[in-house]
């Protein structure tokens, strides 16, 4: 629901919708409500009581594309909504989806959420979260619609990159501070799309059959982590189905887990136009209706609801709770208060839009060392491809900014080498994605020979490829047809790196893509991900050694699409409307891991230009973990991490648990823990990965509820799954039960 079309409201009008403000009457300028001093509980059922029907109703539905209405008499603002994820997008409407056509919403354009969570930096989730919830304030926002959660059970799904990975792990660890760091700033964030939203196609509809086990250990798992721990205070419901019923209002998904077992108490949002029934919006926990068009008051949340309550089909109370949802979000924001100032477009965001970029690439391959270039030798450098010249912030659905400036990867490389001659020829087209187009036409036959050429005449040949947001690429709205590079990128790589054997790849997308054709004789490729305003410099840093890549892939990249779990099963996307998830919990490494099969590059995967030694493991107990404490250490994990090479550079241990002999059946091996180690040459620190029960555990239906067992497991610390470290025994005591 994001298209963009040239019509433009003039500015002027935008800008008064966007920052009016609102006074109480004389009457309630004492009312407790208004008193910031005083508990939000209190705050919220003071202003309930004071509320009609009417109002109440006017609180749980939209009144344009992403505001709900004003209350003036009692001195609530018009509330606002943004995407999104990956920083505040432009303003919208109000009532189409025309850009309204504000010359004041260029933004900070951060890379996107899987460039974060290759970081494997929740610090740097921190800042980013924050910097988001800078800017929302600063452009009069409430709430963010982000981050996105969604795990990756496919690497088809077109909206992956905006999306954590495949590991429910790694996203938690990431998505938590992100909403603490936005939060911090009085903005809401809203973790999206509850739940299930694992693939485009058929999105508005499919139906997903998932076991207990997988939904709770898989794709439930961040959601929970961003009520339980980050205190998210806004959920977005998803589009599609869980067992018959639309997640938007989904009685199990809501009320039940949501709602009564986390114990949520913000509200949750339908995704835009996800909403299809009254009766079951209004009884299955949606608290607010969005996506609506005029006019407003007819859609499901608004005027028929309004009439289940006159008849008494639907209890008043039901209202209430909603209402106060809505409101409890509205004070925590500070919407009643005046609210800061904000900030907006600084030097201190570009500065972490780049950090976040620099840190996020992931150096897959690099034969006989030929990254990093020297900046000081390389006289000529052919640039070749798209993505070199091409910008990608302002496109990609919902999460698209109008970026202030965006740096291409050619300008970053030019700008870090002005002494060296740098060519650049496009070398393939990508387009839009055609069955019927030959992967090589006449034209792109051309493009190839000259980007050849190009290549031959250089000291060194930089491709810059992958993927767009054009649709069937990393696009909301579609997936991805098979893992193909668009154009003939294929051939041109092959041609290319045949021609200067001194050739790096650079791969700019949202996940894997096919790299059979040309990997062997390609001595070095860098996942670059979609990097964002700042990213050209990110991608030349790397390049030339200012920056030593630490990125590590959050996802596995298969070697054919085939090997995927919901492929190798044919469960993917589905058939007659419904899309049953057939591996369970072994999505990604879970299932190669299971099945012996050797990826491309595994989870947690990353190189880097220094080397690192492991010494000295230590596996303690603290003692017995105290029950009822919030989250009791279970066993403390050291090791020795040596910067062994002639390079400062970040590695990043990770914990794997790997339990003996489970009672039900488990992935062989987990990731429960990491550690980001940043280290000069030469030098030495000890790491330390703290384990609570919840990294034993699995949920166990019969009991409804969590449950780490008693007995033996091996932790493994390595630097990806697949690379042996050490395996150090552990026996859990006692069994721990964890309430649901
Ligand atoms: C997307 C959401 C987005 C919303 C508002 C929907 O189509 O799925 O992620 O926040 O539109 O733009």
């Amino acid at each position: 629901m994001t298209h963009r079309l040239a019509f433009a409201l003039p500015a002027a009008l935008s800008l008064v919708a966007s920052f009016s403000s609102t006074r109480p009457l004389a009457s309630e300028e004492n009312a407790a409500y208004l008193d910031k001093t005083r508990p939000v509980d209190e705050r919220v059922e003071d202003l309930l009581k004071r509320l009609t029907l009417d109002e109440k109703l006017l609180l749980v539905h939209a009144d344009s594309k992403f505001t709900t209405a004003a209350i003036p008499r009692l001195g609530i603002p018009q509330r606002w909504l943004s995407d999104g994820p990956h920083g505040v997008r432009e303003d919208i409407g109000p009532h189409d989806w025309n850009p309204a056509g504000r010359t004041d919403d260029f933004a900070t354009a951060l890379p996107v959420g899987v460039a974060l969570a290759a970081t494997w930096n929740p610090d740097l989730a921190k800042l980013y979260g924050r910097t988001i919830g800078e800017e929302a304030l600063a452009r009069g926002k409430h709430v963010m619609l982000g981050p996105a959660v969604n795990i990756h059970r496919t690497p088809l799904c077109g909206r992956n990159f905006e999306y954590f990975g495949e590991d429910p792990f790694l996203a938690s660890q990431m998505v938590v501070p992100w909403i603490r760091g936005m939060q911090s700033q009085k903005v809401a964030a809203c973790v999206k799309h509850y739940a299930l939203n694992n693939q485009e196609w058929e999105r508005g509809t499919i139906d997903v059959e998932v076991d207990e086990r997988p939904l709770r250990e898989i794709y439930l798992r961040t959601f929970e982590a961003a009520v339980r721990e980050g205190g998210v205070l806004a959920v977005m419901g998803a589009y599609n189905k869980l067992r018959g019923q639309h997640a938007c209002h989904n009685d199990y998904l809501l009320n039940q887990v949501l709602k009564r077992e986390w114990g949520f108490k913000g509200l949750v949002m339908s995704d835009w136009s996800g909403t299809h029934d009254t009766r079951e919006a209004a009884l299955n926990g949606l608290d607010l209706e969005m996506g609506t068009n005029e006019p407003y008051d007819q859609f499901f949340l608004a005027d028929p609801f309004k009439r289940l309550l006159e008849t008494g089909e639907v209890p008043m109370s039901v209202l209430d709770d909603k209402a106060r949802r809505n409101l409890r979000v509205m004070i925590e924001t500070g919407a009643l208060d005046g609210r800061p100032a904000g900030s907006f477009n600084t030097k201190a965001h570009q500065q972490t839009a780049r950090r976040v970029a620099e840190e996020s690439i992931v150096l897959l391959k690099n034969q006989g060392s030929l990254l990093p270039l020297d900046p000081a030798k390389v006289r000529t450098i052919a640039v070749i491809g798209e993505n070199a010249v091409r910008k990608h912030s302002h496109e990609g659905g919902a999460s698209e900014i109008k970026a202030l400036y965006e740096v291409t990867p050619l300008e970053g490389i030019a700008a870090r080498v002005p002494q060296a001659k740098v060519t650049h020829a496009l070398g393939y087209k990508s387009g839009r994605w055609s069955p019927e187009k030959p992967p090589v036409s006449a034209d792109a036959e051309t493009l190839i020979a000259q980007a050849v050429e190009s290549a031959r005449q250089a000291d060194v040949a930089i491709v810059v490829g992958g993927l767009n947001h054009e649709r069937f690429q990393d696009a909301e709205g579609s997936d991805r047809k098979d893992l193909s590079l668009p154009g003939g990128q294929a051939e041109l790589i092959r041609r290319v790196a045949e021609a200067n054997p001194r050739t790096v790849v650079v791969l700019v997308s949202g996940g894997p893509v096919d790299m059979e054709p040309w990997l062997e004789k390609t001595p070095a490729v860098l996942q670059a991900w979609y990097p964002g305003m700042e990213g050209g410099n990110a991608v030349a840093a790397v390049l030339f050694g200012d920056v030593n890549p630490s990125g590590r892939l959050p996802m596995t990249f298969p070697r054919k699409l085939s090997d995927s779990p919901a492929h190798a099963l044919g469960a993917y996307p589905g058939q007659n409307g419904t899309v049953r998830y057939e591996e369970g919990l072994l999505v990604g490494y879970r299932w190669f891991d299971t099945k012996g099969i050797d990826p491309l590059f595994p989870f947690g995967h990353g190189l880097s230009y220094t080397s690192f030694e492991y010494a000295n493991p230590k596996v303690s107990a603290p003692g017995p973990a105290s029950p009822g404490g919030a989250k009791p250490t279970v066993a403390i994990v050291e090791v020795d991490v040596k910067n062994t090479g002639s390079r400062a550079g970040a590695e990043v241990v990770q914990l794997y648990v790997h339990p003996k002999a489970p009672r039900l059946p488990r992935p062989p091996q987990e990731l429960k823990g990491f550690a980001r180690v940043f280290l000069r040459p030469g030098e030495q620190k000890r790491v330390a990965v703290t384990l609570g029960a919840d990294a034993f555990a699995f949920y166990d239906p019969a009991k409804k509820g969590w449950v780490a067992e008693a007995g033996d497991y091996v932790l493994r610390l390595r630097s990806s799954p697949r690379l042996g470290r050490f395996e150090l025994p552990f026996t859990l005591r006692k069994t721990l039960e964890m309430a649901p």
